[in-house]
């Protein structure tokens, strides 16, 4: 990520800061880095002592319900039949999961209550319905259709909902860090004239929100595979200033520009992030390979070492049939896949496509939880097969 900066902050580091001048506390500098000190980090300014705490609560262990299908196949669910409720947090339901990633459907109507912070990975939330402003310690952080929210480990925040409004947001949790992928940026980290994205499409925190304020604020921090509570009789947000390169941001995936070749460009070409063991891509609308001999569908391939996840957000894609937006397929390694029977026919000649879809892979195998089989459509491993049409569902 690159610098930024919001409020105030000393013209040196580790210097005596004091709001107001002489008479009033010392300002609590807290260093927030990856990797040691060796990672990016922001320095924060806090009125307070971030380790100032009122009540220890509850520890709750996290309960993943895993579906273990009895057949390994290509698969279909449909997300649109997710029930809503809860809340932005506790309101997720996972749908799969790996040592690298999780990913879970939240369709919030209600707000969180008190604040939230990761303790233990990096979060990414697909917002395909829905907008909100996501409220944090860095400053607020509005969102909207479409947005990509990054919100790194260690921040705490909450979620400001307009009342009313749908929301249907894919969440992704990860141990490791996410990350604009490394071949887009060159060795200082500035990202490339050819990457699909620039440092001006990423939205910083704009606006600081500092609170000099007692009462009882609920934090919950996920922590050990689990949530902490905790109880501070400050509130959480009461930076005066900040500076570095971690921060939550947004990403629209209309401000991706997508890639298009002569001939097909594999998925590599719509990377938008990077994480340990996985990947996250943005398949959107674009022209379609030019040559008059392509075949602008994807071929068939085999990803020996990939399970391919893709979410369906917006336009006809092409290549998949009975595949609506809100839906999801799974590839899982081991088998091929491509365009079902008939799709490379007809989309020859093709110009363009308004397909947008967003794609998480993962190298190592994903486990499904029991929503996945609740909204699982078992006919999808057969759909290749034109002679099993009318075939009913089993
Ligand atoms: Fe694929």
């Amino acid at each position: 990520m690159r610098y930024a900066k919001l409020g105030e902050v000393p013209g040196k580091r580790h210097t005596q800061v004091r709001r107001n001048g002489d008479g009033s506390p010392l300002l609590v500098e807290e260093v927030m880095g990856y990797e040691g000190f060796s990672g990016n980090e922001s320095i924060l300014l806090h009125l307070q002592s971030p380790c100032r705490l009122d009540a220890v609560g509850a520890f709750t262990s996290i309960e993943r319900k895993e579906w273990v299908p009895d057949a390994h196949v290509h698969r279909l669910a449909d997300a649109n039949s997710v029930g809503a409720g809860g809340d932005p947090v506790t309101g997720r339901q996972l749908l799969m999961w790996n040592g690298d990633i999780e990913v879970s459907i939240a369709k919030p109507t209600e707000q969180f209550e008190g604040f939230y912070r990761n303790g233990e990975g990096d979060e990414v939330i697909y917002i395909h319905h829905g907008r909100g402003t996501l409220r944090t310690v860095f400053g607020r952080v509005p969102f909207r259709e479409r947005d990509y929210v990054v919100i790194p480990r260690g921040t705490t925040h909450s979620f400001e909902l307009p009342e009313g409004e749908e929301q249907f947001w894919v969440c992704f949790h990860t141990p490791g860090e996410i990350e604009t992928p490394n071949r887009y940026r060159n060795r200082y980290g500035q990202l490339l004239e050819h990457a699909p994205f620039s440092q001006r499409d990423f939205h910083a925190p704009a606006e600081l929100e500092t609170y000099d304020e007692a009462g009882e604020f609920p934090v919950t921090v996920r922590v050990r595979d689990g949530y902490q509570e905790y109880v501070l009789d400050r509130h959480p947000f009461d930076v005066v200033g900040w500076d570095g390169y971690v921060f939550p941001y947004t990403f629209n995936a209309d401000d991706f520009e997508p890639r298009a070749g002569r001939f097909h460009l594999p998925p590599p070409a719509h990377q938008t992030f990077q994480g340990p063991n996985f990947v996250i891509c943005t398949f959107a609308p674009r022209m379609l390979d030019w040559d008059p001999e392509a075949v602008t569908l994807p071929y068939h391939h085999s990803n020996v070492q990939s399970e391919e996840v893709m979410f369906y957000a917006a336009g006809d894609y092409a290549a998949r049939k009975g595949v609506d937006v809100g839906c999801l397929t799974l590839h899982p390694s081991g088998l091929p896949h491509g365009p079902q029977p008939g799709a490379v026919e007809r989309a020859l000649g093709k110009k363009s496509t308004d397909e947008l879809a967003v794609m998480w892979d993962t190298f190592r195998p994903l486990k499904l939880a029991t929503l996945w089989q609740d909204n699982d459509k078992p006919e999808y491993a057969l759909s290749w097969n034109p002679d099993k049409e009318a075939a009913p569902t089993a």
